[in-house]
């Protein structure tokens, strides 16, 4: 990643993390906190549903008790809530680096196309909880379903999400690629079926598009080239 420049430094950065489970993204979501904190940036790295003590616990609830679609998705915003109000937006106000492991794309893809429950109902929830705040980026990590599957298979013991159906999971990546339709600015969809050093390249060059983005946006006369 290349240096952030002078006039962005000061200003927080919002960055979340998506993708079915098994996708591969927790390794760069560490090595891109990494890397923002050896160029001096202060990082908040968190995850969703959690990120609180009190999101912890309702993360337990959701990923160990069975409960309807709505239940679901009013605890992960519930969760979000409490985690955007004590962390993420305070963390912001200071100018830090928020890099935050799912977001409410998540809520879309699992329970809205994954559970197949109401988006309308999504969509007034992220409305209640967040208003217009999104992530300045939200790096897509895009796998097959079956690659995601047989990489679980070597994992420890599964939750709840972890233990459903491929056909749940392309249901799911149907979610995100529709998250992606609906603001294409926003997304970098990583081709994640891939080795580790490849996919941390498309990393890396995402996030220094943006960078070089705000930069562009914050320096006088080079507004709208
Ligand atoms: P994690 O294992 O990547 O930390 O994610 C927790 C699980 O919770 C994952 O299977 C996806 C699921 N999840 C939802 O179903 N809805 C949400 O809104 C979020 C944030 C996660």
């Amino acid at each position: 990643m290349t240096q952030p420049p002078a006039a962005t430094v000061s200003r927080g950065l919002f960055i979340s993390f998506e993708g079915i489970d098994g996708a591969g993204k927790s390794t760069h979501i560490d090595g891109l906190a990494r890397a923002f904190r050896d160029q001096g940036r202060t990082v908040t790295l968190t995850r969703e549903p959690g990120g609180t003590p009190l999101a912890e616990k309702l993360r337990a609830m959701v990923l160990g008790d069975a409960m309807d679609p709505l239940t679901e998705s009013l605890l992960v915003f519930a969760a979000r809530r409490d985690h955007l109000v004590t962390v993420i937006e305070p963390a912001l106000a200071r100018g830090e680096v928020v890099l935050c492991d799912r977001f409410t794309d998540a809520t879309f893809a699992y329970q809205g196309y994954g559970r197949g429950f109401n988006l309308e109902v999504l969509a007034t929830l992220e409305q209640w909880v967040h208003g217009g705040l999104q992530p300045e980026l939200t790096l897509w990590f895009d796998v097959p379903p079956a690659v995601a599957a047989a990489r679980l298979a070597q994992a420890r013991s599964p939750d709840k999400f972890e233990a459903e159906s491929i056909g749940f999971f392309t249901r799911v990546a149907a979610g995100y690629a529709a998250r992606l339709a609906a603001d294409p600015r926003r997304f970098a969809r990583i081709p994640a079926d891939r080795t580790p050093a490849e996919v941390w390249v498309d990393v890396q060059a995402a996030v220094d598009a943006l960078l070089q983005a705000r930069q562009q946006a914050s320096t006088p006369g080079q507004h709208g080239q």
